[in-house]
């Protein structure tokens, strides 16, 4: 492509935060009044009451995602200092840490500040373990640091080519363990912007065949991961019915990826996961076309599948002791003379039949093929990540992602993936009355349901393809179109899906 994404180092040390040199000083304050931090006071004597003045002007109240620049005038060793909100003290958590640090970094980018200290003064985070917090301020600086600028050539000489971000810690036997976690988050960190640029990329430059060379391309270059591609032809032979179905009306035709991470050596898989994500390179909604408005955020169809694909290389660089298969079914949906259409009756890969009543709802269609393939390869796991049904973003707002599943274990599992990596999900019905809605009287299912409750139906559909697998389902409609960066400056994908899977697959893999 045009140009390289801002790189980005992240490193956990002791350091004198008042002498150190850097471009900017990043402090978090409370919202509550008291006495300020010892750290705040020295940083404040320096800069002759400075911060004091500043609260007393009412200009700094401390509320999260708010922040304030001071500069120091050569009176620290920090040209700039950045006091960033983190609300009231008590209340501070790790995914509170997290957004701080990405404001920072945020605002780093935005103020050019090619390096960057991010204080942990001693009452922040006490209550959280450190390396926790060291993967929560790093996967905050990725993500706050994000910019999807690869097609502007204007403004080349004045874009922030790199960040370099220290974790500064008062105390040393905080470090080790801080350090332990920015590892961590430096991999699931770069990851989420490799994601979220792929995601972003649009239509004619992403199409499927487009995505299956990322993903060869990722899995060459990642130890322990392999890749598949099945193109039109195998799809053919395989009978992938319902893959061939959707990308059938466009000239770039359809792809199965599949990725497979297994742990080298002697690490023993306890288990093996199926993570299943939509990849649909445009949603035009084929012959059953969508209104014109807003129908360009249907780029960001594919975010599903770059979520898993963005995932399995943060989990095979994180090495779990579990086999992973990430399976990514890719297609574009448009109307032409091949497309298929309302009123077919398709035979999917399980066999079962499906009467398209809608070819808007593509997703479905393309996503059974690839969990009924999860469920030969004997995944006795699987989560699927879509951006699904509009009615998920009805129901939910922006905010949270729809989680149905058949297991109430690998539910739980999912709502402490998602508390944990700030990626959040909150679970929906679905099952039998929904499944109802499903059945039509041609075929073995169709693929639309009532006016109601679309993001139900949507799963109870995708379950008939699921064996007896432990299966759940996250629809992401809510979520990922262009909602990105409030608060952060970028705009475009939020690569949401790709720490929740990550940290899903890691505590599946420790446990027992
Ligand atoms: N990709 C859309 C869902 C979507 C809508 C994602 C808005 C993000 C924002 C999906 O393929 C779709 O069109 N779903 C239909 C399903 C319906 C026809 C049953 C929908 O939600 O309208
Ligand atoms: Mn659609
Ligand atoms: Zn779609």
């Amino acid at each position: 492509m045009t140009k390289e994404i801002i790189s980005v180092t992240v490193k956990a040390c002791k350091i004198d935060v008042l002498t150190a040199k850097t471009d900017l000083l990043a402090v978090g304050v409370f919202s509550d009044s008291g006495k300020p931090s010892k750290l705040c006071a020295a940083i404040d004597e320096k800069l002759e009451g400075a911060i004091g003045k500043v609260r007393e002007l009412g200009d700094l109240k401390g509320k999260v995602k708010s922040s304030t620049v001071l500069y120091s005038y050569g009176k620290l060793g920090a040209e700039r200092v950045l006091l960033v909100g983190l609300g009231e003290k008590k209340k501070v958590t790790a995914d509170i840490i997290r957004k701080a640090a990405g404001l920072a970094a945020s605002k780093a980018v935005s103020l050019k500040a090619g390096t960057a200290v991010l204080c942990l003064h001693h009452d922040i985070g006490r209550k959280i373990d450190p390396a926790r917090l060291g993967q929560a301020i790093t996967e905050g600086v990725y993500y706050g640091s994000y910019r999807y600028d690869e097609f502007v050539t204007e403004d080349e000489d004045g874009r922030l080519k790199s960040l370099e971000v220290r974790i500064a810690d008062t105390e040393a036997k905080r470090v080790a363990g801080l350090g332990r976690g920015v590892s961590v988050g430096s991999i699931i960190g770069k990851a989420q912007a490799f994601g979220r640029t792929v995601a972003n990329r649009p239509g004619n430059i992403v199409n499927p065949a487009a995505i299956a060379d990322i993903a060869m391309k990722t899995a060459r270059k990642t130890a322990n991961l392999s890749c598949t591609v099945m193109d039109e032809k195998q799809l053919k032979a395989k009978k992938m019915g319902g893959i061939l179905a959707v990308g059938g009306g466009s000239a770039s035709k359809p792809r199965l990826i599949v990725l497979k991470y297994s742990p080298a050596g002697k690490k023993k898989a306890k288990a093996t996961i199926g993570l299943v994500g939509k990849a649909v390179t445009f949603d035009s909604g084929g012959i059953s076309i969508k209104p014109s408005s807003g129908m360009d955020e249907m780029k960001l169809d594919k975010s599903g599948g770059i979520a898993v694909l963005a995932a399995m290389q943060a989990i095979a660089e994180l090495k779990p002791a579990v086999c992973v298969y990430g399976i990514i079914p890719a297609a574009e949906n448009l109307p032409s003379g091949t497309s298929y259409r309302p009123g077919d009756i398709i035979t999917t890969y399980s066999g079962k039949t499906v009467e398209v009543q809608n070819t808007d709802a593509e997703g479905r269609m393309i996503l059974c093929d690839g969990l009924a393939y999860a469920v030969e390869q004997k995944c006795e796991t699987i989560v699927d990540i879509a951006t699904l049904t509009g009615s998920c973003k009805v129901a939910l707002g922006q905010y949270k992602a729809a989680l149905m599943g058949n297991d109430a274990g690998l539910i739980k599992q999912l709502q402490t993936a998602a508390a944990e990596s700030g990626e959040k999900v909150w679970h929906m019905p679905s099952g039998e009355e929904y499944l109802e809605e499903m059945k039509s009287k041609i075929a073995d299912l169709k693929n639309v349901g009532s006016r109601w409750g679309g993001a139900c139906t949507g799963a109870a559909f995708l379950g008939q393809f699921t064996g007896e697998a432990k299966w759940a389902h996250v629809d992401m409609a809510s979520v990922d179109i262009f909602t990105a960066g409030k608060g952060t400056g970028g705009v475009g994908a939020t690569g949401f899906g790709v720490r929740l899977l990550a940290r899903f697959v890691v505590n599946a893999a420790k446990k027992k």
